[in-house]
């Protein structure tokens, strides 16, 4: 039998690094650098954590440590596969991700669409649902990167 569950994940970097900025795989143009053992991309951190949540398999620093010399530098596109890969076994289908990303600067604009493409690619799911939004932290934290996400997936019953 299939149930229905929601997952939710967030995730924050610090701005000062040495990291090009990524969000959902996605370059984005900026002069700002991100402190990351992997790729530090907060969109797919915080989307893996979802989905971890869904699959009630502990969260991303359990499957891919903060402290590891086979996580350094990581794709975190890699890591969103291999949690794919590992939801296979309960038939995880993804119904809709819905996410914000907390950044003063620069403005995402047009890159949301984009994000929003390579999400939809990255996950098998019509792009209608995946959504991608931004917001300021209105000046709080400027040297900070955020992201909060929700999803909904279909997955097996194991109870
Ligand atoms: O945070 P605030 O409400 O001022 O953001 C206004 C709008 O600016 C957001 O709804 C979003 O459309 C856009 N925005 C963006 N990229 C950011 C922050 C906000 O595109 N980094
Ligand atoms: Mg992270």
């Amino acid at each position: 039998m299939k149930i229905t569950c929601v997952g939710y994940g967030f995730d924050l970097h610090r701005f000062g690094g040495d990291r090009s900025l990524r969000l959902g795989g996605v370059s984005i143009d900026t002069d700002k650098k991100v402190k990351a053992h992997s790729d530090g991309d907060v969109v797919l951190h915080a989307l893996i954590d979802a989905l971890l949540g869904v699959l009630g398999l502990g969260d991303i620093g359990d499957l891919f440590p903060d402290d590891s010399p086979s996580t350094e530098q990581m794709d975190s596109r890699d890591m969103l596969l291999a949690v794919l890969s590992a939801g296979k076994i309960v038939g995880l289908k993804v119904i809709n991700v819905d996410l914000t990303v907390v950044l003063d600067d620069p403005k995402l604009g047009e890159k949301k669409t984009e994000i929003r493409d390579r999400l939809a690619e990255l996950l098998g799911v019509p792009r209608a649902y995946v959504s991608v939004k931004a917001k300021t932290s209105e000046g709080l934290y400027p040297d900070a990167i955020a992201c909060h996400c929700v999803c909904l997936c279909e997955r097996a019953r194991t109870d």
